[in-house]
């Protein structure tokens, strides 16, 4: 299980993927400018500008069994989950694929797959204090954040505010700024969106590890 084809990583990447594995061993997280392509991550700004302009992000929930007034009132984002079926979408998760290869064999995280969502914050909006995976509870291990926001301004809110479990003291505040990525340990950082005062676009994204103990689920 878990097999890494290092040859599919390209030896360009192995800087940047090597910065990140010391950061995630000594801090747990870490933020990333430039962290693609420059033409995939216009690409992808590109791709979530016509999803919403075709109306089709959807009312972000929380959780399976959604209670939209409660998820309202935590967060106010709009979503769509990404797949192959668009290039740009292909060369993130391509990317990603990368990310879990190195992180497996470097960290020995056991993540066995990834998920992701573009996301959109109109303006007021914002996502309250919360953790990504519950201890003991659940699957997600790694998260990610990559935003696509050019000319994002200080007083422009929007902030990812990421907080130290233990004491609940503040970290750090990320700018939501096109190319750059955020990578944290799902478990350890309760974290949380300031109001945006602009459109604010994102994609959000986990690495799980598989629970399930069927015999059946090793196909997956
Ligand atoms: C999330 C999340 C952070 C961000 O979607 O779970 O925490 O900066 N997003 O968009
Ligand atoms: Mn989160």
């Amino acid at each position: 299980m878990n097999a890494i084809n290092n040859s599919a990583v390209p030896a360009r990447c192995l800087p940047l993927l090597n910065t990140i594995m010391d950061a995630l061993r000594s801090d747990g997280y870490v933020v990333v400018d430039d962290a693609l392509p420059a033409a995939l991550s216009r690409a992808l700004q590109q791709r979530i500008l016509a999803i919403k302009n075709t109306g089709d992000l959807k009312v972000a929930g929380i959780g399976r069994r959604d209670d939209h007034t409660i998820a309202r009132s935590i967060r106010q984002d709009s979503i769509q989950w990404m797949n192959r079926s668009d290039a740009s979408e292909s060369g993130w998760l391509t990317a990603m694929e990368h990310l879990r290869g190195y992180a497996n064999r470097e960290l020995l995280l056991g993540l066995f797959e990834y998920e992701s969502h573009f996301a959109h914050y109109p303006p007021g909006a914002g996502y309250k204090k919360h953790y990504d995976a519950f201890k003991g509870q659940s699957n997600r291990v790694l998260s990610t954040v990559y935003y696509l926001n050019d000319n994002w301004q200080p007083g422009d809110g929007g902030e990812l505010a990421i907080y130290d479990a233990e004491e609940d003291q503040l970290i750090t505040q990320v700018q939501p700024v096109l190319n750059r990525l955020v990578i944290f340990l799902s478990e350890e950082f309760p974290h949380e969106v300031l109001p945006a005062k602009n459109h604010r676009y994102s994609i959000a994204g986990w690495f799980r590890v598989n629970n399930s103990r069927d015999l059946l689920s090793l196909q997956a």
